[in-house]
């Protein structure tokens, strides 16, 4: 069942569509109910692998397919930003053989950086780089260079991420700025601090999806989702696919984004 909008696959409300036709609702929806940026936890990958008697690996492969595909979807659809979470802090206590093949994963796609670059996507790793393998630090490296000018669709790659560890780290270097002299106290805001986070620049996280059944946040995004909307569905996210995320939208785009105020 999905959570949200109470069906698997919703369609969309007919208000919501500004052109009749056309093979999918992504160039029906109204620009303005697009978020600009939107967070994916993408959950489910082990139960999908289990349910065909599969070791989990295959369920990450899988997963790692269904996120290029979500990549190029976005991308249509006009969003502009799309931060998926691929490997969290805790993800080290999984076994060694499953962290190996999350990681192969994320080296294969970076591998294969010249396709994303021909597509105009933007790829950005944020996480604690320092704790990763040195060769995946510098495919990460060119990768990320490489595709600096790309004008797509910008993705972040969650990578050794945890959102606690993102805001201390950011409250180490204001202090230590403090401690310097080079700012005042007086002088840190919410925007100060915002450019202290991996994600400095960026615009906050409109729509969070989580995928996999689970209800809950995971240390993923803490400060930037401050005023997301949230979109839960128990599909296994191997199973995820365009429609589905449609689906989060047409969730989205009707919710009233109140920000605080009446
Ligand atoms: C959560 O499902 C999924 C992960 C911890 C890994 C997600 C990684 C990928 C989809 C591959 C990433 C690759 C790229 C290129 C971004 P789970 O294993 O916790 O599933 P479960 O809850 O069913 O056990």
């Amino acid at each position: 069942m999905n959570k949200e909008a109470g069906g698997a696959r919703a369609a969309l409300p007919a208000s919501l569509y500004v052109s009749p036709g056309k093979d999918s609702i992504v160039s029906e929806l109204k620009t303005e109910l697009i978020p600009r940026h939107v967070g994916v936890i993408m959950d489910g990958n082990g139960r999908w692998a289990k349910k065909r008697g599969l070791p989990r690996k295959e369920g990450h492969i899988r997963g790692a397919e269904v996120f290029g595909d979500i990549v190029r979807h976005a991308q249509k659809l006009g969003i502009e930003w799309l931060t998926v979470y691929a490997f969290s802090t805790e993800n080290w206590n999984r076994p060694p053989d499953e962290v190996r093949s999350i990681m192969n994963l994320l080296r294969d796609y970076l591998k294969n950086a010249d396709s994303y670059r021909k597509e105009n996507i933007r790829t950005l790793i944020i996480g604690d780089k320092e704790g990763l393998d040195e060769d995946l630090r510098e495919r990460i490296k060119k990768v990320e260079e490489g595709s600096a000018e790309n004008t797509g669709i910008h993705v972040n790659i969650a990578l050794n991420y945890g959102g606690r560890t993102e805001i201390v780290g950011a409250a180490q270097k204001i202090a230590g700025l403090v401690r310097s002299g080079g700012l005042d106290p007086e002088e840190i805001d919410e925007a100060r601090f915002s450019s202290f986070l991996y994600t400095a620049g960026q615009p906050p996280v409109d729509l969070i999806i989580r995928t996999g059944g689970e209800m809950r946040v995971s240390n993923f995004l803490l400060w930037q989702a401050a005023y997301a909307e949230f979109y839960f569905t128990d599909i296994l996210w191997p199973d995820f696919n365009g429609n589905d995320f449609d689906g989060a939208l047409a969730a989205y785009s009707s919710r009233e984004r109140r920000m605080g105020g009446v």
